[in-house]
């Protein structure tokens, strides 16, 4: 068996396990990253969208921002579409901040060139992960890899390999408590080659269910119509997709997407979840590992980045000055951000979706809602405020704002 000696070892190459390695590296700190898709697979899997500008802030601040500075589309405002009426939530005018739109998969292509230039290990197409020891002061994650057995003994593990990963099982569920609700619908994402037809997204509330469009440039439009969660793709050919999406996103201005050849389809299930604490022994959970967020609020990616920064934060505290009081409360400090995520999300969900309780009242009352949301400066800032996201390294009123990557 080959044994490598390491001094973070990081299970995942998604947004969370690239990002802390490279903050790692910029700390001076070693790591290795083991995944196990192939890159390309990783490179092209199309996820998340929009980026709040802590994450924006930290990319550009670690220097990972050039090609996202170049080619992300900054927006000030979005549009929610309320059974056929246009309201603008003016995200600048409100917060002073804005989101920038760049596809997660570009995120993860500039973070895999960071991490080639260092010259640091990052292992595609592993198999069999499994970790271990991790009560012990070196844990080890052990796997195959081009047929060879091979461990890699740490002085710390970073579970970032998302929620089907195995480092959240790995932990012994009488040390652990899981928070989790399952919704009662999904989202049909699609990709097409149409140019955008407005430069905002525009979350739309339509009697048929929820639609959203979003976009990825200048040419590809990204749009999500609410379907069942068990939605059998094979029953939407792509003019199907197309009827739903323009009865569901129609308004009295006569808005409309542009319709166009559809490159990419997928149904994602919506889930909230939140494993407390988000640590076991020298083994520290990271993004999906630990929480998901039903997508309606835009939160996934961006809560993941807020995690590996104060994971990196904890662990250079550690090798600097020897003291783990970052590390001990890292799992609190995640959480309270977390927290606030998962009540938005779930928000932003039962807002803006469909559900069939069969009680009508329930209907009126998050229409009444929807007109206090996009009519209220009080309603809309609150909105805004979650939506743009807390600066990362900041939390809430109260402390003091740290400058990013101090
Ligand atoms: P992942 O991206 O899941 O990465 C985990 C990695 O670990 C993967 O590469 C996986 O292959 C690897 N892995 C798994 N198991 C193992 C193993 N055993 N060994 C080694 N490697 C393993 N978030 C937003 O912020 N904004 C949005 O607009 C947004 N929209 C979304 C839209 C959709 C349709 C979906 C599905 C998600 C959306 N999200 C959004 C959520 C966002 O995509 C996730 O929160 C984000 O991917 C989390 O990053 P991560 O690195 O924690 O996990
Ligand atoms: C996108 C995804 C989201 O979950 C969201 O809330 C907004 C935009 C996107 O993929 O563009």
């Amino acid at each position: 068996m080959k044994i490598t000696r390491t001094q973070v070892g990081i299970v995942g190459a998604g947004p969370a396990g690239l990002m802390l390695g490279h903050l790692l590296h910029m700390a001076g700190i070693d790591s290795v990253i083991v995944e196990d898709r192939a890159r390309d697979y990783v490179i092209e899997r199309v996820r998340a969208g929009v980026l709040e500008q802590g994450t924006v802030d930290l990319m550009i601040d670690s220097g990972v921002g050039d090609r996202l500075q170049r080619e992300g589309l900054s927006h000030d405002g979005f549009s929610i579409n309320v059974y056929g009426k246009l309201r603008r939530i003016d995200l600048a005018a409100l917060t002073g901040r804005r989101i920038t739109v760049y596809g997660q998969n570009e995120v993860v292509k500039d973070l895999i060139g960071a991490r080639m230039a260092t010259g640091r290990a990052l292992l595609f197409e592993v198999a069999d992960v499994a970790v271990h020891g991790l009560k012990s002061s070196q844990p080890g994650i052990r796997f195959n890899h081009n047929g060879e057995l091979q461990e890699i003994r740490c002085d710390f593990i970073a579970g970032c390999d998302g929620f089907h990963g195995i480092c959240r099982p790995s932990i012994p569920e009488d040390s652990i408590r899981i928070y989790e609700r399952v919704y009662p619908f999904a989202w049909l994402g699609v990709l097409a080659s149409a140019a955008p037809s407005s430069p905002e997204l525009v979350y739309s509330r339509h009697a048929r269910g929820f639609a959203l469009f979003s976009m990825r440039s200048n040419a590809v439009t990204r749009l999500y119509l609410q379907c069942a969660p068990d939605e059998d793709l094979t029953q939407w050919p792509d003019n199907r997709i197309w009827d739903e999406l323009l009865a569901r996103l129609g308004n009295d201005d006569g808005w409309k997407p542009n319709v166009g050849p559809i490159t990419q389809k997928g149904v994602t299930g919506m889930r909230s979840f939140v494993v407390e604490p988000m640590q076991y022994g020298r083994m520290f959970l990271a993004g999906d590992a630990a929480h998901i967020v039903p997508p309606t609020g835009a939160k996934g990616l961006n809560l993941a980045m807020a995690d590996v920064w104060r994971l990196s934060r904890a662990l250079a505290e550690h090798y600097q000055s020897g003291s783990d009081a970052l590390l001990d409360r890292y799992s609190d400090d995640c959480l309270q951000r977390v927290w606030r995520a998962q009540q938005f999300s779930w928000w932003m969900t039962s807002l803006l979706h469909r559900s069939d309780t069969g009680n009508p009242f329930d209907s009126r009352r998050q229409r009444a809602e929807l007109e206090y949301v996009t009519n209220s400066l009080a309603a809309m800032t609150s909105l805004a405020e979650n939506y743009v996201g807390f600066p990362i390294a900041h939390e809430f009123a109260g402390e003091l704002e740290k400058t990013v990557l101090s």
